[in-house]
């Protein structure tokens, strides 16, 4: 049976038509996936259909019944509940207050609470939930804290759940442990829509799925049958994309940047202990670790946001200071890990964004003049180079997507032409067709004789980039190898501080 049927559906934002005549449809006890690069429409498309969002033109028949959904009241009463990508729980109320709450108008906070939490305890139990429903919710972990807006939904009766990028915020064991209870759901009967732009997870799980590009529905209702991730990736992108691509450095050059003795010392010990390395010109070196273990520490230091207690630090040999000034002035690039604090001004317009710190550049300026139609310029080239999605260089950054964002800090940093660049977490909530884009720049900047550090949390990212791989744990590199020296299991072993040797043997035992 059909749940959900939505029928040409119009939405129009004042620089962008986010939905184009979008048709959709959900079979009940199913999980279909909806998939689609950033800003293709997908949280668009379910915010019409929760009531949150009103699209301009179209309808949406549940259960066969047409309804004009206004509000998300109305959504919960007729069976819809959404997971959003940003929370909306009260951290200091208990898991079943948060739950509770909202159906309880007139009652407040005062409501019989020891039924409340009798009542999540049964949920909890039956979908397999593991968390206690007495527990404070400041005192849960993100995927928990899911877990209770999930919860939440099925309390008020919600039959068709829409996650909205769950996975986008948890570990990959805690992706595991939320697609067992998607399984429970769907044994239950209820129908899910799993937002997502992660092919791997798409095939993992969903029954059926429908791609949005651009605001138009490319496929609708497909099978998951018979399809791969490359199909998945054409019709995402709307082109061939090599999912896999490699590219080794033919010749590493000479030493650009030499790090010996970092030393950075915490309040109770160490946060960098006694690093040395080598970048060369014609080599990315990628730095692998699992988050925490001093590679923003790292980059703080490069630089200059933090000053080391010990290092002896060259750049094509001569030694730097700590400002990060002096850092631009010797043509070095970053690309910081959280663009939306580092990176972006989200208030900014996109033209102001791409000349971020380069204000004084030659490039805006003629006899001390600062050139308006010289920044306009540059903007239109770099929105049409990087394919930036945006209604005008005018619109605000915080409105692009975030892949699209990070392409704005990408195209500033890159257009300076820095011999030195360092990259952290470049394609971090990036979508695939972007993330390649991103990694083909990468090689190619290479490729022109730049040393590139790139620092990143995806394994296979790190892998599939660098020349050389450093492995980082605790705040000390405990390995610099050629990619192919060791398995991605054995790097994985390193990034946890285990011992590589111990792997071999039992490998061979
Ligand atoms: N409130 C809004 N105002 C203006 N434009 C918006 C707004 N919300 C979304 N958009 C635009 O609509 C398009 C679709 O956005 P969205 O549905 O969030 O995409 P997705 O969820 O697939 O990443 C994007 O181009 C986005 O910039
Ligand atoms: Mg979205």
């Amino acid at each position: 049976m059909r749940v959900v049927e939505m029928h040409d559906i119009v939405k129009d934002y004042p620089l962008t038509r986010a939905l184009d005549h979008v048709d959709f449809a959900l079979d009940s006890g199913s999980i279909h996936s909806l998939l689609g690069e950033n800003g293709a429409g997908k949280s668009t498309l379910m915010k019409i259909l929760y009531g949150m969002c009103t699209p301009d033109q179209g309808h949406i028949q549940i259960k066969g019944q047409s309804e004009r959904i206004t509000n998300p009241r109305q959504a919960i009463n007729l069976g819809i509940g959404m997971v959003h990508q940003h929370f909306m729980l009260a951290p200091v109320m208990t898991v079943a207050e948060n739950i509770v709450v909202g159906s309880e108008p007139d009652t407040g906070l005062l409501f019989d609470s020891r039924k409340a939490a009798l009542v999540v305890d049964q949920l909890i139990a039956r979908y397999g939930f593991c968390i206690k429903a007495n527990e404070r919710v400041s005192n849960l972990s993100v995927g928990e804290q899911q877990r209770v807006e999930i919860l939440k939904a099925l309390y008020h009766g919600a039959e068709i759940l829409i996650l909205d990028e769950p996975t986008a915020v948890l570990t990959p064991q805690e992706v595991e442990e939320l697609f067992v209870i998607m399984r429970e759901l769907r044994k239950a009967g209820k129908s899910i829509i799993l937002i997502t732009h992660k092919l791997k997870e798409t095939l993992a799980i969903a029954d059926t799925l429908s791609v949005l590009r651009d605001g138009r529905m490319i496929t609708s209702g497909l099978s998951i049958e018979g399809v791969s991730a490359d199909d998945l990736a054409r019709m995402m992108v709307g082109r061939d994309v090599d999912l896999e691509m490699t590219n080794r450095s033919k010749t590493i050059g000479p030493i650009s940047l030499q790090v010996r003795g970092l030393t950075l010392k915490g309040k109770e010990k160490n946060i960098l202990s006694d690093l040395s390395f080598d970048l060369h010109r014609n080599e990315i070196l990628g730095i692998a670790g699992i988050e925490g273990n001093g590679q923003s520490e790292l980059i703080e230091v490069l630089t200059g946001l933090a000053k080391a207690e010990a290092i002896v630090f060259q750049h094509e040999g001569t030694t730097l200071s700590g400002d990060a000034h002096d850092f631009i002035q010797l043509k070095i690039g970053h690309v910081p890990e959280d663009r939306s604090t580092r990176g972006l001004i989200k208030e900014m317009t996109v033209e102001e964004n791409l000349m971020l710190g380069y204000h004084r550049s030659p490039r805006f300026n003629r006899r001390g003049f600062f050139r308006p139609s010289a920044v306009r310029d540059f903007a239109q080239r770099m929105i049409k180079d990087y394919t930036i999605k945006t209604g005008s260089s005018r619109q605000r950054c915080g409105s692009l997507s975030g892949g699209n964002q990070q392409k704005v800090v990408i195209a500033r940093v890159f257009s300076e032409d820095p011999d030195l660049i360092i990259v952290a977490q470049p394609t971090r909530g990036v979508d695939i067709g972007a993330m390649h884009y991103i990694h083909e720049r990468l090689f190619e900047l290479r490729d022109q004789g730049k040393a590139i550090l790139l620092v990143s949390a995806d394994l296979d990212e790190v892998r599939r980039l660098s020349d050389r791989i450093a492995v980082m744990y605790d705040g000390r590199i405990v390995s610099i190898s050629k990619p192919g020296e060791y398995t991605e299991t054995q790097l994985g072993l390193m990034m946890t501080g285990s011992s590589v040797e111990g792997c071999k043997d039992d490998n061979q035992a």
